[in-house]
């Protein structure tokens, strides 16, 4: 692993234990209904769902809940995320393996979706990590991404440079004792790609039918595609 992704790691490692609590407040509650609405993207029920820097199996439990997947195998390189969520997985069908999005553990064509919900922009490499995502899924199988994307209007982009500025580091220093991974959240966002970009990546990585949803005015966004059949 290069130092970015250890970076990345040791900082979810240390927030894991107030992950979800700091979601809730960040966004109240939004992002709950981002990660539902995203899903909705998605048509019919993929049998097995590789759910990629999975954290605390949000975005998987809703895929359960919704019949978006009638199984789930979470995937993340950062142990205590998966520690902090085990709890909430029991008794459903959502397994956790930890690895990494740049060198997947998994065969190819070993699902029918693959999802990752504010992921994508952590992994360093957004070609590679969607050209990985792209190889473990079968023809025909289906991809979801939900993400903070670099802003271009007005509105997010002042979102991010008063709100996301001040408030994320604060409430991140007071609720999960670290202001500098929330200060990381808002300087990732303005580093990663625009939604175009994001667009024209996937269709480099080999998706086709790419389509996209914009949440709060575009403070987020999700992307769905799919493999040619
Ligand atoms: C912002 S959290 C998102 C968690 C969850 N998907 C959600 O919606 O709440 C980002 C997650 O990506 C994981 N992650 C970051 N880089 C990764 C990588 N290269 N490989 C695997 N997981 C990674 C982190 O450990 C963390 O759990």
């Amino acid at each position: 692993m290069d130092a970015h992704a250890t970076q990345v790691q040791g900082m979810f490692g240390r927030i894991a234990h107030r992950y979800d609590l700091l979601n809730r407040v960040l966004s109240a509650r939004r992002d709950v209904a981002w990660r539902r609405a995203a899903l909705n993207m998605w048509s019919g029920t993929p049998e097995d769902v590789l759910d990629l820097a999975c954290g605390t199996f949000d975005l998987g439990l809703e895929a359960v809940a919704l019949g978006k997947s009638r199984r789930v195998h979470g995937c993340d390189f950062c142990q205590p995320m998966l520690v902090a969520g085990a709890a909430k997985r029991a008794g459903r069908p959502v397994t956790a393996s930890v690895g990494d999005a740049l060198r997947l553990p998994y065969a190819d064509g070993a699902f029918d979706g693959a999802m990752a919900a504010y992921g994508w922009r952590n992994f360093g490499d957004p070609l590679a990590s969607a050209q990985e995502l792209r190889r473990v899924l079968r023809p025909g199988g289906q991809v979801l991404i939900v993400e903070f994307l670099r802003p271009t209007h007005w509105w997010p982009k002042t979102f991010y440079a008063t709100f996301g500025a001040a408030v994320f580091p604060a409430v991140g220093g007071l609720l999960a004792g670290d202001a500098s991974a929330y200060r990381y959240l808002n300087d990732s966002i303005k580093r990663f790609v625009s939604l175009p970009e994001a667009v024209q990546i996937l269709e480099r990585a080999g998706f086709t039918d790419v389509r996209s949803l914009s949440f709060f005015g575009g403070v987020s966004h999700a992307l769905a595609a799919r493999v040619p059949a």
